[in-house]
């Protein structure tokens, strides 16, 4: 059909706070933002990238959608946690087919799960770097039931899954058609409510990648503990400007231990990559998630790992169609955003 238009898909990131979902239109002059929206949901629903109550969070992805009248069914979600493990691996120069039929015995070595337990997928890299006769592969495995588990949730909130993508590559996709390509080590942090995805970059392809279990419920959860409130209470405390109920000290101090610890956990993960890789320098750090918007951690990111922090923005080289979207709100919340935008750029056929 002559005038067909492109396919698109929602981006659905379903994080243990809050729900987010971008819906992108692809044309000739670039990609245009059409439709966004974002909802909280119940604590203890999903956390750290598993999901503890599908019927909860299925009503609330039907009511975002109802909400924000996005214009198709069809959506792109993604993983992380502990669940997922990304490696680069080195094997025996073979065909793709060879590779197809071989790979679960080749990944067995490397992926701490049973085999028969994960769903496996891969990419070839290249030649491997220091044997001709090498190839590097890029595995990636998820947790059976964490697919399906996802699948299913899918299903209950009556949408059409085409894409199931991790949340590092999500991240990748949309910093990638925001920001010029450099020849340097950049690495990716998303730091969420209950988990932390790395992912290290150089130039266009992943050196690195790792989710930990980090995020900004610790502090609410230190909260809770110092005062004996709600979860939902703490959320509100978590600002400093209740000094009736907690003084602005006491979750100053809280804050500064929490980012603390996940500095220490982010430097013990670039130190793993700096093992691998002596002579790199880790040029920039790309932050999002709602863990960027706190000012005590990007200063001290940049002060343990020399590098520059920033945060990202991932409506940078996108048009917003303002007759849908307010531009200031979406500035405010752009670091929230930037997974599921990663997500909406991916295409209905994309594996
Ligand atoms: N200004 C802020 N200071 C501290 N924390 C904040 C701020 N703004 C948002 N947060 C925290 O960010 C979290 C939400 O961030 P985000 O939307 O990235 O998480 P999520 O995607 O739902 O979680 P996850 O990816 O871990 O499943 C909440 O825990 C919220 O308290
Ligand atoms: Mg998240």
């Amino acid at each position: 059909m002559l005038f067909r238009k492109k396919s698109n898909l929602v981006g659905l990131d379903i994080g243990s706070r809050v729900l987010k979902a971008s819906e992108i239109l692809e044309t000739k002059s670039g990609h245009t933002l059409q439709r966004f929206g974002m909802l909280n949901i119940a604590y203890g629903a999903i956390e750290e990238g598993i999901i503890k109550d599908a019927d909860e969070i299925a009503a609330s992805i039907r009511k975002l959608f109802n909400e924000n009248s996005f214009k198709t069914q069809n959506v792109a979600i993604s993983v992380g946690g502990l669940s997922i493990i990304v490696k680069k691996i080195s094997v025996q120069k073979m065909t793709e087919d060879l590779l197809q039929k071989s790979i679960n015995s080749e990944a067995e070595q490397y992926i701490p799960f049973d085999i028969n337990e994960v769903n496996l997928d891969y990419q070839i890299l290249g030649e491997a770097e220091n044997n001709p006769n090498h190839m590097d592969v890029l595995l990636v495995a998820i947790k059976k039931e964490i697919v399906n588990s996802y699948v299913n949730l899918i299903q209950m909130a009556g949408l059409n899954l085409c894409v199931i993508d991790i949340d590092a590559f999500a991240l990748q996709n949309i910093f990638e058609l925001n920001y010029a390509l450099e020849d340097e080590n950049i690495a990716l942090i998303d730091i969420g409510a209950s988990k932390t995805s790395l992912n290290i970059l150089n130039g266009n392809s992943s050196v690195f990648i790792r989710d930990v279990t980090l995020g900004c419920g610790t502090i609410n959860k230190k909260i809770v503990s110092l005062i004996d409130c709600s979860y939902e209470e703490a959320e509100q405390l978590k600002y400093g400007d209740q000094p009736d109920i907690i003084s602005p000290d006491d979750v100053k101090e809280i804050i500064l231990s929490v980012v603390d610890d996940w500095c220490d956990e982010i430097r013990r993960a670039l130190d793993f990559f700096y093992s691998a890789h002596p002579d790199s320098k880790i040029k920039r750090i790309m932050l999002s998630g709602g863990g960027s918007y706190i000012k005590e951690f990007r200063e001290l990111l940049s002060i343990e790992t020399l590098s520059e922090v920033e945060t990202i923005n991932p409506f940078k080289n996108i048009q917003i169609n303002k007759r849908n979207l307010g531009v200031s709100y979406l500035e405010q919340i752009a670091p929230q955003a930037a997974i599921s935008m990663g997500l909406a750029i991916r295409k209905i056929d994309d594996k």
